[in-house]
């Protein structure tokens, strides 16, 4: 297995270009089979996961023509005819559940293993069946095999509230309806960015969506959706990834395609932290050189709140400076994986149920250590950077899955990284 190796590194400094988001762009490919017409979607990061969602488009029937080198990949689906999504592809990858609404909208029936992806504690997805019944369609669980069957003739719009503004539900019930007959209102909606860039990319095809980005999104449904290009809204978490990257090493870094209102909570932190951060007409500049910096409170929430995929990587961060924090994580029960992890590097932490108290200003020390997740593994990374010695990090398939040239971008800031193969 490849894995990176890094030496404690110098204050980061240079720029950084940030790449489309990962969270957009695979709602958006799952999107692209509404339409019987080609779409071009642009800014796509060369990630494993779009590999994966890729994939799994042409086993549905779509052509799929991937340009990784340009960041593009055109999804041609006039041809898609089977609704059953195969398990090798779905347990991958948890996101491959949102090709479920585009396959109900098109074919009237979809057929799918209950997804994989991040082991980030119980990740249920009965949010995303309670919309599909709503709308009207039938749904059989085959508990022993972990297989759901959903059927529907014409998807009818009705009145959903979601007990939790869940990401993925909030995606695949407004990809659903866009073609269900008549009017859907999802209530208690996820405002995540990428809700909206979705519900964008919909209504460019022809979808008729309003109020994505607030906690109501109103959905009238079409006959048909057309073919569209749209560019992928950069990575708000990979952005907060070199924020912090920068902050940790007390270094200096100009991030370049990012977008301000996106990343606020991190700002927010950061600048509790005594980083300053300012917008300029490149880019964002963050800078934490000479500075002392301090502790703060993290508390997880959907968006707008602090977000569950900046906890691991905020956390190292908080390992390193003056005082002790408190973190709560209320979005995922089991998102402190990473924790026992930086305790391996001398990172003085205690977790009680959702709960994490971190004694800041520990000298980290190399090691070996396991990405045990994606956002955990950029965690260890960071923490490798400003450990004292060699930190070895193992199962980076997960870090990989959603970070697109992370070493290269790593290294052009000078840090002391590299990839290992085995
Ligand atoms: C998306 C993101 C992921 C991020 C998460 C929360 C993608 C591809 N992934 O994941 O990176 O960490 O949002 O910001 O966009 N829940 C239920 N029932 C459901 C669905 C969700 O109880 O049917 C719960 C989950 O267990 C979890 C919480 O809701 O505790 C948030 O999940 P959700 O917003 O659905 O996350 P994802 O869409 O899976």
């Amino acid at each position: 297995m490849a894995k990176y190796i890094m030496k404690k590194s110098n204050p980061l400094q240079g720029e950084v270009c940030i790449s489309g988001a990962k969270n957009a762009v695979l709602p958006i490919l799952a999107a692209t089979l509404l339409s019987k017409e080609p779409c071009v979607i642009k800014d796509v990061p060369a990630l494993k996961d779009v590999e994966i969602m890729s994939k799994l488009n042409e086993a549905l029937g779509a052509i799929v023509e991937a340009e990784p080198e340009k960041n593009k990949v055109t999804v041609e689906a006039e041809k898609m005819n089977c609704p059953k999504a195969p398990y090798d592809l779905v347990t991958k990858m948890r996101a491959s559940i949102l090709v479920m609404g585009p396959l109900l909208a098109r074919l009237g029936k979809a057929e799918i293993f209950l997804p994989g992806g991040c082991a980030i504690g119980d990740r249920p997805v009965e949010l995303h069946f309670k919309g599909f019944k709503a709308l009207g369609a039938e749904i059989f669980m085959d508990e022993e095999e972990g297989k759901v069957t959903a059927h529907a003739d014409r998807l009818t719009g009705t009145d959903i509230y979601l007990d939790f503004p869940s990401v993925g539900a909030t995606e695949n019930i407004m990809m659903a309806a866009a073609m269900a007959e008549g009017i859907t209102l999802i209530e208690n909606a996820a405002q995540e960015p990428e809700i909206v860039d979705l519900a964008n990319f919909l209504n460019k095809m022809g979808g008729k969506i309003k109020g994505a980005g607030t906690d109501c999104i109103k959905i009238e449904g079409v006959e048909n959706l057309h073919g569209a290009e749209h560019n992928v809204i950069p990575d708000r978490i990979e952005a907060g990834t070199f924020m912090v990257a920068a902050a940790m090493t007390r270094g200096q870094v100009l991030i370049r395609n990012i977008l301000p209102d996106h990343v606020r909570p991190i700002i927010a932190k950061l600048n509790e932290c005594g980083v300053d951060v300012i917008m300029g007409e490149e880019g964002m500049i963050v800078s934490a050189v000479d500075k002392q910096l301090v502790s703060t409170d993290i508390k997880t929430l959907p968006y707008p709140g602090f977000p569950t995929d900046m906890q691991s990587i905020f956390m190292a961060l908080l390992t390193t400076v003056q005082g002790t924090s408190a973190v709560i994580e209320t979005v995922f029960e089991n998102r402190y994986m990473h924790v026992p992890q930086l305790k391996r590097m001398g990172a003085s932490i205690k977790t009680d149920d959702r709960c994490a108290i971190i004694e800041g200003k520990k000298e980290l020390r190399g090691n070996k250590v396991i990405a045990t997740d994606l956002r955990a593994g950029a965690a260890m990374v960071l923490a490798g950077l400003v450990a004292e010695g060699r930190t070895e990090v193992s199962e980076i398939y997960h870090i990989e899955r959603g970070y697109e040239h992370f070493v290269e971008k790593l290294q052009g800031l000078g840090a002391d990284i590299t990839r290992m193969d085995p």
